[in-house]
């Protein structure tokens, strides 16, 4: 056995064996049409949910003032949750034969979700944002969702539904919930 037999084969390089915004094509009984309307829906709602997630990271460790610890926690929780619904997304787009957008740069130039600035923002506007963002996710989900289950993807419909529409309405209440102007400690006095 010569020395170099295990020797691992470093800095290889090669050409792309699958352009992103193609399907190869299984045996799902979907149609290629079908499953390419469904992979590039879910890449966009992919891109969305990677930024979001960023996001929640990004306000977690910005985070600040009296509710600063409620809010640290919340925000990472959201995050976990995105980052778990991230893979649910990527996988169901290999599952269709495609191809799942990855990379940060490529997630960028997909994503509508405006961009914040790199600083930190009042934290009623930080959360402000987080609920915008949600929106822009929701009207693409459920749109996504009517369509997919119109071409017969149900599997895609399903994923949309019962994952990303229901976490990402209950991740809107509980970020709402403390957009209520409501008093601390003391009642608002009242006349009468
Ligand atoms: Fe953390």
């Amino acid at each position: 056995m010569r020395p170099d037999d295990s020797q691992p084969l470093l800095h290889q390089h090669g050409r792309e064996i699958q352009e992103f915004g193609t399907v190869r094509q299984l045996p799902l009984t979907l149609s290629h049409d079908t499953r390419m309307y469904s992979a590039q829906r879910l890449n966009k709602i992919l891109a969305d949910s990677q930024i979001l997630y960023s996001l929640y990271k990004k306000h977690h460790w910005l985070m600040r003032g009296p509710t600063f610890y409620q809010l640290h926690l919340l925000l990472d929780k959201h995050a976990k949750e995105q980052r778990e619904l991230i893979d649910a997304i990527a996988e169901r787009i290999q599952t269709l034969g495609g191809i799942a957008v990855g990379d940060p740069r490529h997630v960028a130039e997909i994503t509508e979700i405006p961009r914040p600035p790199n600083g930190a923002e009042e934290v009623p506007a930080m959360l402000s944002r987080l609920l915008e963002a949600h929106e822009i996710m929701l009207g693409e989900a459920h749109d996504a969702a009517t369509r997919t289950e119109q071409q017969g993807d149900h599997g895609t419909n399903d994923l949309l539904v019962s994952q990303v529409i229901r976490t990402n309405e209950l991740q809107v209440w509980f970020i709402a919930e403390h957009l209520v102007d409501t008093p601390l400690v003391r009642v608002e006095a009242f006349a009468g």
